[in-house]
């Protein structure tokens, strides 16, 4: 199975009931992720093109089910491609959008080893969850930064190995309750409990943070920066592409 089909095969039995356990496996600290991610973007519109103002333009690439895009899609001039390999996710997505009257520009089914959009087509480009479930991050980040515009944002959120006293605590958590407590819900979570802690730890040892930085640094973007949140548990990267 490649990546994207491990992907779609894990998502698509979960994605009509993801929103409540992502809150409370992670201890209603989701969307607070979230919203930490979001502050790192721009409020403010683009100076105007050509003497014209046009739309502060997102990319949420892995958007799952939109819960980023959705917020992102109601602040004023903004507006929002939200896109995913995995289309039960995406339908959740558009569901989402349609019941809160907040409309993304767009939903796009596709990977992001291949985005559909010409280069600098974005002000900002934000994922969240996304490379640990590819093959070949240096190749994503390229793609991604490929279609945001120089100066633009790129920004990302994604699970980390706390360091520390936290460590054993976090290990309970991945390796007892996430599993256990998945299978309790359904045989889909059950599976999606059994992976996300060696999938965890396995990124980071592929891709500690300080090679991270490196890979953001080599792609086109200096000056990144990065946080972790909620006792090391999350990991927010976010720079600005050289112009
Ligand atoms: C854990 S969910 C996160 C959803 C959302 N970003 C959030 O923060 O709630 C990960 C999402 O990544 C998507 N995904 C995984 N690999 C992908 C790829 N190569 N291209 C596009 N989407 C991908 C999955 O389909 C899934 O919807």
């Amino acid at each position: 199975m490649n990546p994207s089909e491990t992907a779609r095969s894990l998502f698509s039995g979960i994605a009509a009931s993801y929103d409540t356990p992502a809150q409370l496996f992670s201890f209603f600290q989701y969307r607070r992720w979230h919203r930490f991610l979001l502050q790192r973007l721009p409020t403010a519109r683009p100076e105007p093109v050509e003497g014209r103002a046009h739309a502060y333009r997102v990319l949420d690439m892995a958007t799952g089910t939109g819960a980023v895009a959705l917020r992102l899609a109601g602040r004023p001039g903004v507006s929002v491609v939200a896109a995913d390999v995995t289309r039960p996710m995406l339908a959740q997505a558009r569901l989402g959008a349609s019941r809160n009257g907040k409309y993304p520009t767009d939903f796009v089914e596709c990977t992001a080893e291949a985005v559909p959009f010409p280069d600098a087509s974005f002000d900002a480009v934000v994922f969240t969850y996304l490379l640990r479930y590819v093959s070949d991050v240096p190749a994503i980040l390229r793609e991604l930064a490929r279609v945001l515009r120089p100066g633009g944002t790129m920004a990302s959120l994604d699970f980390a190995v706390p360091r520390g006293p936290a460590y054993p605590l976090w290990r309970l958590h991945t390796d007892v309750v996430l599993p256990l407590g998945g299978a309790l819900l359904s045989p889909a979570w059950g599976r999606v409990g059994g992976f996300l802690g060696p999938s965890i730890r396995h990124f980071y040892r592929r891709w500690p943070e300080d090679r991270l930085l490196e890979l953001w640094h080599e792609t086109g973007f200096p000056d990144v920066e990065a946080k972790r949140l909620s006792l090391g548990g999350a990991l927010v990267m976010w720079a600005r592409k050289s112009p």
